[in-house]
């Protein structure tokens, strides 16, 4: 997909839906004459990274190209989290290459996750690239375009404990002008031990709490009706005001962006089930215009695997924050991400997996196989022992599983109405609108007079096993 979103976006669905989007914008009034384009892969934040690092080649006078082929500059910001992750980042590097024979003078910069797992070697391992810029680095990258257009590679991978990019405003490129990425940290203190992230995005900090509801309050008068806060864990987020000492905690930074306006809509990525609190539940009950949607990856419903991925909680302790979610928030939409043959995962371990998944009866479940990043604690200290189609094979169980709860959760909302937030048209039909509900599944009904950005009440008629299909009311 390349350009503009053209279709019904889920923000945790990036992996397959905006993979490898482009981001276009017009050219600005100090034009250096120089185009980029630029390709994001990975989870939302990195979608993110992308807005930040647009603002700064903008303020720099580059202007903006959806074609690779016209760019002076290429660009392709990166994720690690899987093998098969970099493997498509180098098979389209591949593709990068070949216009760079046929035109020399093009720059090409790998960012992101992969620039700053593999650093210098990345220079080593795919010859035609020039630049490589860790996530904490992007302010540098006209210092090192220039370095590259004088014929050195440039290098920077130094990660920050302080830098947040508070203050670059990010260029919404590519969106639908009503949902909007906000970040709120970086980085990730949590050492999960299947996990690159806190390698590859550095030391967990948050970001200054009055520039994040700036910037929601700037994107509602620029029309933005739902703005998305993310962070790799948000309950952690912690911000001290330096002159009243006061501690913004995310239940506090939720409140306070829901204040902006009632007319905005909240949403947030990712909980860890070992930090939510009571309290995030509560701001959330509280708050209409707060969705009713918790993103709550399990991983795995057995503690001993648990316990060896380091995720700081056990089985009871998940099942029985979904308890809480469901007595506080008893209409809340629940996801969860899986990763099925985890080193030593045994048969019944599994089965307590697919319990788990009976057991809480999730809208979305985001499911993987193990897959074993170079330098983690589990590449260390683990042997990654399960065979592939075993592993395969249990991921396909809860695949097939996930189908029919979330056909089942959908045929439960047939009958019921609710507030839709109108995204844009569908990609089906002309004459359909495509929006989401609170509870982050997407409905889809009759044009009539409404409008992208309006909020309207949908009662559904009926649905598909990803779709909600109703009429306006
Ligand atoms: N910060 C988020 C997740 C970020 S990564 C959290 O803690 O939930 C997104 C998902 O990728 C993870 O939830 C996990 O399910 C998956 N993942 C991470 N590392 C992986 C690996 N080595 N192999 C397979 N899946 C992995
Ligand atoms: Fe990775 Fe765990 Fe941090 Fe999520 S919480 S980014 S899985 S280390
Ligand atoms: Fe990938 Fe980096 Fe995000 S590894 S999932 S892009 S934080």
């Amino acid at each position: 997909m390349s350009g503009q979103f053209s279709g019904v976006i889920d923000l945790k669905k990036m992996d397959e839906s905006r993979q490898g989007e482009a981001l276009v914008k017009d050219a600005p009034d100090k034009a250096n004459g120089k185009k980029f384009y630029m390709e994001s892969y990975g989870c939302a934040m990195n979608f993110s990274d992308s807005e930040i690092v647009a603002s700064v080649l903008l303020d720099n006078g580059f202007s903006t190209t959806n074609e690779f082929i016209n760019a002076d500059l290429i660009l392709i910001n990166t994720c690690s989290i899987r093998e098969n992750a970099e493997q498509r980042v180098r098979a389209r590097l591949q593709q990068f290459s070949a216009t760079k024979k046929q035109r020399p003078g093009t720059i090409i910069g790998v960012l992101g996750c992969m620039a700053e797992r593999l650093k210098k070697k990345l220079l080593d391992e795919e010859k035609l690239v020039d630049i490589v810029v860790g996530p904490d680095a992007y302010r540098t990258l006209p210092d090192l375009i220039q370095e590259a257009q004088g014929g050195q590679k440039a290098v920077n991978v130094l990660l920050s404990r302080e830098e947040t990019y508070a203050d670059i405003n990010p260029v919404r490129l590519g969106g639908n002008g009503i949902t909007a990425f906000i970040s709120i940290m970086r980085g990730c203190d949590n050492m999960c031990t299947f996990c690159v992230v806190p390698f590859t995005r550095g030391r967990e900090r948050s970001r200054d709490a009055r520039s994040i509801v700036e910037e929601a309050r700037m994107l509602f008068e620029q029309g933005y009706r739902e703005v998305t806060l993310l962070g790799q864990n948000v309950d952690s987020y912690k911000w001290v005001h330096e002159g009243t000492e006061e501690t913004v905690t995310f239940a506090k930074l939720m409140e306070m962006v829901a204040q902006v306006n009632t007319d905005l809509r909240i949403r947030f990525s990712t909980s860890h089930p070992k930090d939510m609190t009571d309290e995030v539940l509560h701001t959330m009950a509280k708050y209409e215009n707060i969705c009713n949607y918790i993103h709550l990856p399990v991983q795995s419903g057995n503690s001993r695997i648990l316990e060896m991925m380091n995720r700081g909680y056990t089985r009871e302790w998940y099942m029985k924050r979904i308890d809480r979610i469901r007595e506080i928030i008893p209409d809340c939409g629940i996801s969860t991400d899986i990763i099925t043959g985890f080193c030593s995962e045994a048969e019944e371990e599994h089965q307590e997996t697919v319990d788990m998944m009976k057991y809480v009866q999730y809208d979305f479940a985001y499911m993987f196989k193990y897959s074993e990043r170079p330098n983690t604690a589990a590449e260390r200290k683990y042997e990654d022992d399960i065979p592939e189609e075993v592993k395969s094979r249990r991921l396909q169980e809860i695949v097939d599983l996930q189908r029919e709860h979330g056909a089942l959760q959908n045929q439960k909302d047939v009958g019921k109405t609710f507030k839709v937030l109108i995204e844009g048209v569908s990609k089906k039909s002309e004459d359909q609108l495509y929006g989401r509900n609170d509870q982050n599944k997407v409905i889809v009904f009759p044009k009539e007079k409404y409008n992208k950005g309006d909020y309207v009440q949908v009662k559904v008629e009926s649905c598909t096993s990803g779709t909600l299909i109703g009429k306006a009311i």
